[in-house]
């Protein structure tokens, strides 16, 4: 990243990529998306600090699917669809804290576990097996302070095998005990094109002049991958100075005082560890090929230390949030329009947008549906 900066280079691939623009706003693509790629890879669907004790749950749409995930007594947590298995209606809303879920309907109780315990005037139900009837529960895991859940029930789910050591990254960071400060929603186009815009930094001068380029050069940029996830460096306009009388075995320990990191989990989240809040964007697509929501999910080391702390977070993730939707998001929403409008049969994609290249070639990889293909490399 020093020899980026100090001699204008960056990162950079062998030759352009062509992306079609139909995969931008094709339903049938969309629709494979979501069953090949959103319903088989592990979704990081929640943080250990959301959930922090035992009893709490959170409640969530993924791709159109209801998501109940909540942490039981002995601390382990679960993933359910958030479905009764009388008649289909959700059995928790929101988030919140308790020992067993009771469906608004007909009052039927779940627990913990995702066991019926228990169903209302049972004498006049008639016969049913409850022990056949608990809630779907989907493939969980809590790792370096995230809960990774995959949508399909009794899928696989190696997370050895899809990070290849990235979580270590996290652990690294005490990413567990970390505090939870809150989340905001926004609106955008596709949800390939939202993502794309997290991938490369080619267009911080010319899009973020007075928010990013004051502090990171334009198109410099550093990827690392770990199966299809990605480490993003971006090297600060500074790193010279302040890595000047660092010695060279500690620069590694030199985040956010030199460079930055973006932290991508394929296929949707975006981590921007900063010291003073760190953005964690989750991308869904949906409810049509148009449109996503992303969830910006905001955390910090500290805790919440009094009132005005609080005002103040809620403060800067009001902020963040406008910069996201106002500086990225609105622009997405232009470029859709302009995919629709049948201008280009193509998108390309430079040398420098590696990437972006990266993040396409997984894409077709997953749509390919077979794993004999060679995984695409960095
Ligand atoms: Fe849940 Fe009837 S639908 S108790």
């Amino acid at each position: 990243m020093l020899d980026y900066v100090e001699n204008k280079k960056t990162h950079q691939t062998d030759k352009p990529l062509r992306v079609p623009t139909r995969s931008y706003t094709d339903q049938d693509q969309f629709d494979a998306e979501i069953e090949l790629i959103f319903k088989r890879t592990p979704l990081m669907l929640a943080f250990t600090a959301e959930l922090p004790n035992p009893g709490d749950y959170k409640t969530m749409d993924a791709v159109g699917m209801p998501v109940l995930i909540n942490r039981d007594k002995q601390g382990e947590v679960r993933a359910f669809l958030n479905v009764c298995s009388h008649r289909g209606a959700p059995v928790a809303e929101g988030t919140g804290n308790c020992s067993r879920f009771t469906c608004k309907y007909h009052s039927w109780t779940y627990g913990s576990d995702g066991k019926l315990i228990g169903i209302a005037e049972s004498s006049t139900f008639g016969d049913v097996d409850k022990s056949e009837m608990g809630l779907r529960q989907l493939p969980c895991e809590e790792r370096a302070g995230m809960i990774f859940v995959c949508l399909t029930p009794n899928a696989p789910m190696d997370l050895d095998r899809y990070f290849k050591g990235y979580l270590e990254d996290f652990e690294a960071l005490d990413f567990a005990n970390w505090t939870y400060l809150g989340n905001r929603r926004i609106e955008g186009a596709n949800w390939k094109i939202a993502f794309d815009g997290y991938l490369e930094g080619y267009h911080f001068k010319s899009l973020h002049p007075d928010t990013i380029f004051p502090r990171t050069p334009s198109n410099t940029m550093h990827y690392e991958g770990f199966g299809p996830n990605m480490r993003i460096g971006f090297p600060q306009h500074s790193i010279a100075e302040q890595l000047k009388d660092v010695p060279r075995e500690q620069w590694g320990d030199r985040e956010n005082a030199g460079y930055d990191f973006v932290r991508i989990f394929f296929p949707n989240v975006s981590l921007f560890v900063a010291p003073e809040i760190t953005q964690v964007a989750q991308l869904f697509p949906g409810p049509t090929p148009d449109r996503n929501v992303t969830i910006l999910n905001y955390l910090r080391r500290e805790p919440i230390r009094d009132e005005a702390d609080r005002e103040a977070v809620e403060g800067a993730m009001n902020f963040f949030r406008d910069v996201t939707y106002t500086e990225d998001y609105v622009i997405g929403l232009e470029i859709q329009k302009g995919l629709e409008s049948g201008a280009h049969d193509d998108l390309v994609f430079g040398r420098n947008e590696r990437g972006n290249q990266f993040f396409h070639e997984w894409v077709n990889w997953y749509l390919e549906d077979d794993p004999s293909a060679p995984e695409p490399q960095m």
